[in-house]
């Protein structure tokens, strides 16, 4: 159904069903840390679908599912085992359209993960090729090369995975397998149409369950030029990323997507996507284009210091890009691959008087993690001080926000994880230098006590520090000064906010205030510096990160209603 949205300036705005998508509030639920019903201490459908109401109340759009497909875990579900059905410890698909239908009946629609680019190596296609030999059509699904040295017994080439150790595997018969990522994610050959066939086929299936869109997993990754003779990392280094790179961001990558794009659109309403593509800015618009995927993450505010100037210069570049692409553009500070921005903004950093000068928001914040989150000491108030001012400041751009379960709690980047309680391959294959990703995937506190702090019955699959009790969904709910009540006001008022997708910057006089316009005469205010902001007394603020006193106080936003009755 059509919503009519008044813009004040006389246009009108169709915010229908088509466009939900571009300026809404999508919240990432990692299934396996949200809730567990079952008491087996890992989450599970039937937990999220016992907190709908808790969804519904925070006022978002969608829930974006991060993988619950049956998976060994070897890389926290983005190791699928069968794109089609649920992993036992997680339900069902019975729980699966229980769920969806829970959401939809709040209004909250619902996005899945889809991992094309790897399949687990116990995905039946896997063990299939194993068991074929070489050769075989069953390996042609996948990338396997012969060895190099006078036995084969070196790899096809020196790539490195992301996940650290060689990109190659050798299996038993002497062949080897490509995997991006970890050993058990071998890469699929999407230059074979069976593998092509098989995506469309798990599009429509989850599409047909109701579902309203997908996130696509390293989206940029999936064709690859493997002729030979393959080049080596050194030389891949040299090869310009312009669409003809034998291993990311090729232009071929977009015939996949456009026959996506007519899966997508044969359904009403379409069915939408987001890419996660780590590609040069000047390409994101081949993956945001309406002809592609139609949307894609930008992770530049994520990347950022906590600085006005890096913020209004990827706000005013990414909401450009979004509009040369067609799109609308997406907004990120946290999710389940990188440390919470509470953390992050709580570390020193060179615009903030840190102890580390060259010290990027990323580099920091892993060289925290290296120290087991000992050194540098971490500011935690500073840190949630200045992480509810991005939010908010975030909440009131053009677009749709991406928001990671927790963050709403305030909740920091957990350190404390014994190395023998860690599950992200990062840690393995990188023989601990790199600490991974656990500390954001740890199970919620809903409770600021009791077993697992109210995740479940049972115990939590990653170990909850006692700092949990702080920031429980049972304190919070009734605090009104909590980041969780922030995150409710503020969504509430957001709505007013969509009209229409237009900012125009304010000049505020000071390098580290920012101020734009929203339509209708709303208005963001964020100082970044730590010196007071002084606003007109006219100015009517109906919602501040920090306690408001009639002046805008250092590391805060603030929402203000357009004059007259509101
Ligand atoms: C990106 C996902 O966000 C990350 O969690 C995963 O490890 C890699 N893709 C590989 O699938």
């Amino acid at each position: 159904m059509a919503q009519l949205l008044a813009e004040p300036t006389g246009t009108a705005f169709l915010h229908d069903d088509a466009s939900w998508w571009r300026q809404a509030v999508v919240y990432q639920i990692y299934p396996r840390s949200f809730a567990d019903a079952n008491g087996d201490g890992t989450g599970d459908l039937a937990g999220i679908c016992a907190r709908v109401d808790y969804l519904a109340g925070l006022g978002i759009d969608a829930v974006w599912l991060s993988p619950f497909y049956p998976s060994a875990l070897a890389d926290g579900g983005y190791d699928v085992a069968d794109y089609r059905d649920v992993d036992p410890r997680i339900g069902t698909l019975d729980d699966f359209d229980a769920l969806v239908a829970a959401l939809h009946a709040r209004g909250i629609r619902v996005i899945v993960d889809i991992v094309p680019n790897h399949t687990s190596n116990l995905h039946a296609w896997f063990q299939e090729a194993l068991a074929a030999g070489r050769g075989s059509a069953a390996r042609e699904r996948y990338i396997f090369r012969d060895g190099t040295g006078p036995d084969g017994s070196l790899p096809p080439t020196d790539w490195v995975s992301m996940f650290g150790g060689p990109a190659w595997e050798r299996v038993p018969d002497g062949q080897w397998y490509l995997h991006n990522f970890a050993v058990e994610q071998p890469d699929l050959n999407w230059a074979n149409p069976e593998v092509r066939a098989d995506f469309v086929t798990t599009l429509r299936f989850w599409a047909d369950r109701g579902v309203d869109g997908f996130r696509i997993d390293v989206a940029h990754m999936l064709t690859k030029d493997l002729s030979e003779p393959l080049p080596s990392t050194a030389q891949l280094a040299l090869i310009p990323k312009d669409g003809n790179h034998p291993l990311v961001d090729r232009d071929d990558v977009q015939e996949v997507y456009a026959e996506w794009r007519e899966v997508f659109n044969s359904y009403d309403p379409p069915r939408t996507a987001v890419a996660e593509a780590w590609v040069n800015p000047a390409r994101v618009p081949l993956y945001a284009s309406p002809t592609s995927l139609g949307q894609a993450f930008n992770f530049d505010l994520l990347l950022a210091d906590f600085d006005a100037g890096q913020f209004r210069d990827i706000i005013t570049a990414s909401l450009d890009l979004a509009a040369r692409s067609g799109s609308s553009s997406t907004w990120v500070l946290s999710n389940h691959d990188v440390v919470r921005h509470a953390t992050r903004y709580a570390l020193s950093s060179p615009r903030t008087g840190g102890q580390h000068p060259d010290a990027t928001p990323a580099s920091a914040a892993s060289a925290w993690l290296r120290s087991r989150g000992a050194d540098p000491a971490l500011d935690r108030e500073r840190g949630e001080r200045r992480a509810r001012a991005a939010t908010l400041l975030m909440l009131g751009l053009p677009g749709s926000a991406y928001l990671y379960q927790g963050e709403e709690l305030g909740l920091h980047e957990v350190a404390e994880i014994p190395d023998e309680q860690r599950q992200d391959p990062t840690f393995f294959r990188t023989g601990g230098a790199e600490i991974g990703r656990d500390g954001c995937r740890v199970p919620l506190p809903w409770t600021p006590g009791g077993t697992s702090f109210g995740f479940g019955p049972g115990g939590a699959h990653l170990p909850q520090p006692a700092w949990f009790t702080d920031h429980a969904v049972a304190l919070e709910d009734r605090d009104p000064d909590s980041t969780l009540s922030l995150y409710r006001r503020a969504l509430a008022l957001r709505h007013a906010l969509r009209a229409d997708e237009r900012l125009t910057w304010i000049e505020t006089g000071r390098e580290d205030v920012l101020r734009f316009a929203r339509p209708g005469g709303w208005e963001v205010v964020t100082n970044f510096g730590t010196q007071d902001y002084p606003l007109e007394p006219t100015a009517d603020v109906v919602v501040s990160s920090s306690e408001f006193t009639g002046t805008l106080a250092g590391e805060s936003t603030v929402w203000i209603a357009p004059e007259g009755p509101s």
